[in-house]
């Protein structure tokens, strides 16, 4: 499939240390995200790719509470990093690779993503959920933290803003919502103003 994901464009935002979007840990939405998965998706174990996954926090705390994690990340630094940190978590895979091309791979029961949508031009979007949906057992789940409301122009991102709406219509097809709910982000420099938790079931 053709696309124009800018690896060129992520590798240098990592060479020269244009991170901000890492916390440095795990989310704080995680334990939330845990809750749902268990009480509304009846999820609490079971294969997770983690696509666009950085430094791995949220994949390493996915790994640590049970769940069998694949984090993949375009920029080979990332992983290097990566690995570094987590590499020694037991139910932890990380690897290299390019969401829009992915190696066959056993289907999973949740992708998780935390800022890799609201990283990706519009363009983008129908190919990557589709990608990440071709990954999922039928049922599966769609699990994201999305950036709802941020301090930039359209024409300044990434980071995009997602409103529930425009979420919707690109999941509707192929997916059925389960949760939305939208938290003010305390996190500092206040780029994200507001993020979103959601979660789609594969139909
Ligand atoms: C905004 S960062 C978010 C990183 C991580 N999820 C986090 O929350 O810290 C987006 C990440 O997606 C990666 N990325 C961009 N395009 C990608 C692609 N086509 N396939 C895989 N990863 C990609 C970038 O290298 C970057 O690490």
């Amino acid at each position: 499939m053709e696309h124009q994901s800018n690896k060129a464009e992520w590798a240098k935002r990592w060479k020269v240390g244009q991170t901000g979007w890492d916390l440095g840990g795990g989310h704080p939405l995680m334990p939330t995200l845990l809750r749902r998965l268990k009480v509304e998706a009846h999820q609490s174990t079971g294969r997770v790719l983690v696509p666009g996954c950085g430094l791995a926090h949220d994949a390493a705390y996915l790994a640590k509470v049970g769940y069998a994690v694949h984090g993949f990340d375009i920029v080979e630094q990332a992983i290097e990093q990566a690995e570094e940190a987590y590499g020694a978590i037991k139910n932890l895979t990380l690897s290299t690779a390019d969401a829009f091309q992915l190696p066959a791979m056993d289907p999973f029961d949740i992708v998780f993503d935390r800022a890799m949508l609201c990283a990706l031009p519009k363009d983008l979007r129908v190919a990557y959920i589709k990608s990440m949906q071709d990954q999922l057992n039928p049922g599966g789940f769609f699990a994201g933290i999305l950036f709802a409301k941020v301090n930039l122009r359209p024409d300044q991102g990434p980071p995009f803003a997602l409103s529930e709406s425009a979420v919707g219509d690109l999941f509707r097809g192929g997916f059925r919502l389960v949760t939305w709910e939208t938290f003010p982000n305390h996190e500092e420099p206040k780029v994200v103003e507001e993020e979103s938790l959601v979660i789609w079931q594969k139909k």
